[in-house]
């Protein structure tokens, strides 16, 4: 039997032990105690607008179809057949009237129901086809957010996002006048532990200094913008291991003060987008274009980051698969949407001048974390300077750990299952 870690002698509230990135017990212990009973957030409404349409992705380490049926009911689905386990459906994404397992054609429909076995006379009698349909999670969603949980018990998804949820629906004013969409995806993996991602998605410190080369490679107005670190920006703990760091409060309400001048990088779009659109119109799409001013951290394993999701997902203690989802305006203008994507490439592409900077970091704390566990992960940045707000919100200037403490917290609450961050 395996001897599991003891997670109190792990973390504390300003450090944690230098194996929480390489120790493969605790890793097993997080797949099933973080993954399988916690909301997993598995699609964005636009990615199955219309009933037969599906993706399939991951829940934790377990693969799942996520499909409307035809009354247009989401479902998620544990992606292995009843009959010996095999995945059955690999396809990305599709439209489907039923998923046919490959090894021995067991076909499901898009609820999951087992609805053909063939040669089920073989079985004589013996098969009971209303007791074997593809193994259903737990759905709920959240302002387009489709989440999807293996535990019955937890508490619903609304409760779960709790005080996240306005940052949500700011988030998603992006869309300008339109619902958002997906527009494309890339992933890559780095050699890590997730938790390094997990924690890097509020870490403003690194940011001028990984990123330089990003900060080299614009002008000078979008590198004043980006220059946030003495700036008015905050990181605030959510609760349930969430939280948000705002680098630009001036684009945090993209709806609010359109008055504003035009920033240079987008004159050209915005003169091209005056010719089918008002005044007003055209500085709301401008200011949907670059995105919030925020990242949002879900715990465990989605980012809402600035002007894309990210997200993140285990594959083994020493390596972690990374999306990056790009969105957009769903019956936007597509120049705007072109210009989108033209500044997500720009930083989060596999060619761009942020991410491959920030996977060169992550593997050297990975590589620096196999060497051995006698250096402790600091994580005090900022503790005494947090204050708090009258919703009980830690909060402390941005380059603050904060957020990283309010993924801890949570991530010890699952661990132990003591209590709740
Ligand atoms: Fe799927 Fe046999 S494993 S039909
Ligand atoms: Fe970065």
């Amino acid at each position: 039997m395996t001897a599991f870690p003891d997670v109190k002698q792990l973390l504390a509230e300003d450090r944690a032990d230098g194996s929480i990135y390489s120790n493969s017990d605790l890793y097993d212990m997080e797949m099933d105690r973080i993954f399988m009973h916690n909301w997993i957030w598995v699609a964005h409404r636009s990615e199955l607008p219309e009933p037969g349409q599906f993706i399939t992705t991951f829940v934790g380490s377990h693969p799942v179809i996520v499909s409307r049926d035809r009354q247009g009911v989401v479902h998620v689905m544990l992606n292995r057949c009843r009959h010996r386990g095999a995945t059955v459906c690999e396809q990305k994404h599709g439209k489907a009237a039923s998923f046919v397992c490959p090894y021995h054609g067991w076909a499901y429909g898009l609820d999951g129901a087992l609805r053909g076995v063939p040669h089920q006379d073989g079985y004589t009698g013996q098969l009971d086809k209303s007791k074997l349909p593809l193994v259903n999670l737990r759905v709920e969603e959240y302002n387009g957010l489709i989440f999807a949980t293996f535990d019955k018990s937890i508490m619903s998804l609304e409760d779960w996002l709790g005080r996240a949820k306005p940052w949500i629906d700011l988030f998603m004013k992006q869309g300008a006048y339109w619902p958002i969409k997906t527009m494309g995806e890339h992933k890559f993996t780095f050699p890590g532990n997730w938790k390094i991602q997990l924690e890097n998605t509020t870490d403003a410190y690194h940011f001028p200094i990984v990123h330089k080369p990003y900060l080299d490679s614009v002008d000078k107005e979008t590198e004043d913008t980006f220059s946030f670190l003495d700036g008015e920006g905050y990181v605030e703990d959510l609760g349930h291991g969430h939280s948000v760091m705002v680098m630009i409060p001036d684009l945090v309400d993209l709806e609010e003060d359109l008055d504003r001048p035009i920033p240079m990088r987008f004159e050209k779009l915005a003169e091209d987008l005056s010719k089918d659109h008002t005044p007003q119109e055209v500085r709301r799409i401008v200011r949907a274009v670059g995105g919030t001013g925020f990242n949002l951290n879900l715990f465990p394993n989605l980012a809402c980051s600035m002007a894309f999701f990210r997200v993140l997902r285990p594959l083994s203690v020493n390596e972690t698969e990374i999306r990056h989802i790009a969105i957009g305006m769903d019956g936007g203008p597509a120049i705007a949407n072109q210009a989108r994507l033209r500044l997500h490439e720009h930083f989060q592409g596999p060619m761009g001048f942020g991410t491959p900077d920030d996977a060169e970091a992550w593997d050297r704390v990975q590589r620096g974390s196999l060497a051995g566990r006698d250096i402790p992960i600091l994580l005090n940045r900022g503790i005494g300077h947090e204050a708090k707000r009258e919703n009980g919100n830690l909060y402390s200037d941005v380059s603050a750990e904060t957020g990283m403490r309010a993924a801890y917290r949570q991530w010890f609450a699952d661990m132990t299952e003591e209590n709740e961050a």
